[in-house]
């Protein structure tokens, strides 16, 4: 067990007067801010394009046997673009600025943007960019270990609906093989 050091109040007081323009980074900040930022905005990237992949599915998954598909699509659509919004609010926290650029968004983006031809092809490729997200999501936190436990909270609850994503469309993708 580490030994946790406990500031004592007068401290405490005295450090949060001290540079108060940034906000909710305060001395007591463990984590590389720097490093965090690159890692939130990377993971926004992500979160942007499988919001535009989702909806891209969606919107071309006609025909009676694609409707489930189609409506996992739109819910996931939706449930990306609520980690995006999570991820970019976290990021002005910090300090940073979240990066909405879509000029090289998916060099930015851990996972790609595959439009893909048939629905089991769809259901493929958002199955591999969930593979992506939840690999580089679960790296993320144990790199973040216990030195910024709010960013990391974020991204556990993220990885937690990924792999619920993931599950979905292996499961819709074992029905259409
Ligand atoms: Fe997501
Ligand atoms: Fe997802």
């Amino acid at each position: 067990m580490s030994e946790v050091h406990l500031t004592d109040v007068k401290t405490l007081r005295q450090r949060a007067r001290e540079h108060v323009e940034n906000g909710a980074v305060t001395e007591g900040y463990q984590a590389d801010r720097k490093t965090v930022l690159r890692l939130l905005n990377e993971s926004l990237a992500t979160e942007l394009v499988c919001t535009l992949r989702y909806k891209r599915h969606y919107y071309m998954a006609t025909g009676l046997k694609a409707s489930i598909a189609a409506e996992e699509f739109l819910e996931h659509a939706q449930q990306e673009e609520a980690h995006a919004d999570r991820l970019a609010e976290r990021i002005v926290q910090l300090g940073g600025e979240p990066n909405f650029d879509p000029k090289g968004l998916e060099d930015r983006s851990h996972a790609q943007y595959v439009a893909g031809n048939t629905l089991k092809e769809m259901v493929y490729e958002d199955l591999v960019a969930e593979r992506i997200a939840i690999d580089s999501y679960r790296e993320i936190i144990q790199y973040l270990g216990d030195t910024d436990p709010t960013t990391r909270r974020i991204f556990e609850d993220i990885l937690a609906q990924e792999e619920e994503h993931a599950d979905d469309m292996a499961d819709i993708l074992a029905d259409l093989s």
